[in-house]
């Protein structure tokens, strides 16, 4: 398994000329291209849809776009980006009232699964479907909007997260989303996170490589997960 991966959430991203902003954010070393998808139902926002994704694989876009789904229901959109092209696709247990099931249809799609816990959601909600997951995307903040500020609780729900994943013996990637900035990336690390969202922190600056080297040089330091 790869180390560790670095996801820019194209959502802070100018809209205006997506296509040029993921080459852009590819050249500077992003590992995925996180893309929320909001449907001012499940959460107060309105983003984009398996169009936009289908046209970001057209362009030529040489990463997994990685899509998390913030929609109630959500299986209609599982198979409408699966068909548009994504790699990974993951969505929250409380938009779902299948929960089995809606993994299960990410599988038969041959995309990546993935469970997204909200900062209140408790662990428990991945006990019985962990085994089928390719990983856990852990909310830092509360879904919705870009550059809100990390909630701390968050580390010791990681902690706690990869002790379950250890035990079960299988490799399941934690994903962290929300607030994930230079300064902080490393304690998340730590804390047993491998895949790390961040939106604001890299499209809000004028040089992403920058900022995608300063990352991995803090994670570099990282002891041990
Ligand atoms: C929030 C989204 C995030 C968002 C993160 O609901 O899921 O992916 O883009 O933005 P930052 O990194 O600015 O907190
Ligand atoms: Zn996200």
């Amino acid at each position: 398994m790869q180390p560790f991966l670095i996801a820019p959430s194209i959502l802070s991203a100018n809209f205006a000329r997506l296509g040029d902003e993921v080459d852009k954010v590819i050249d500077a070393g992003a590992d995925l291209i996180h893309f929320d998808v909001m449907d001012n139902h499940y959460v107060p926002n309105l983003t984009i849809g398996p169009m936009i994704c289908q046209s970001l694989v057209k362009h030529g876009v040489s990463k997994p776009i990685d899509v998390h789904l913030m929609v109630e229901p959500v299986d209609t959109m599982i198979e409408g980006f699966a068909e548009a092209g994504a790699s990974r696709i993951s969505f929250h247990p409380e938009a779902s009232k299948h929960v089995d099931r809606s993994i299960q249809l990410i599988l038969d799609h041959n995309c990546e699964a993935g469970l997204v816990l909200n900062p209140a959601t408790s662990l428990d909600c991945v006990e019985y479907v962990l085994e089928k997951l390719d990983f856990v995307l852990i909310m830092s903040v509360n879904p919705g909007f870009g550059g809100q500020q990390f909630i701390p609780s968050t580390l010791h729900k990681i902690k706690r997260l990869r002790q379950l994943i250890r035990q079960s013996g299988k490799e399941i990637r934690i994903e962290i989303d929300g607030g994930v900035k230079v300064d902080n990336i490393r304690s998340i690390a730590e804390a047993g996170a491998d895949t790390f969202v961040a939106g604001s922190a890299i499209f809000n600056q004028t040089d992403y490589k920058t900022v995608i080297d300063n990352m991995r040089s803090e994670l570099a330091k990282v002891h041990s997960v």
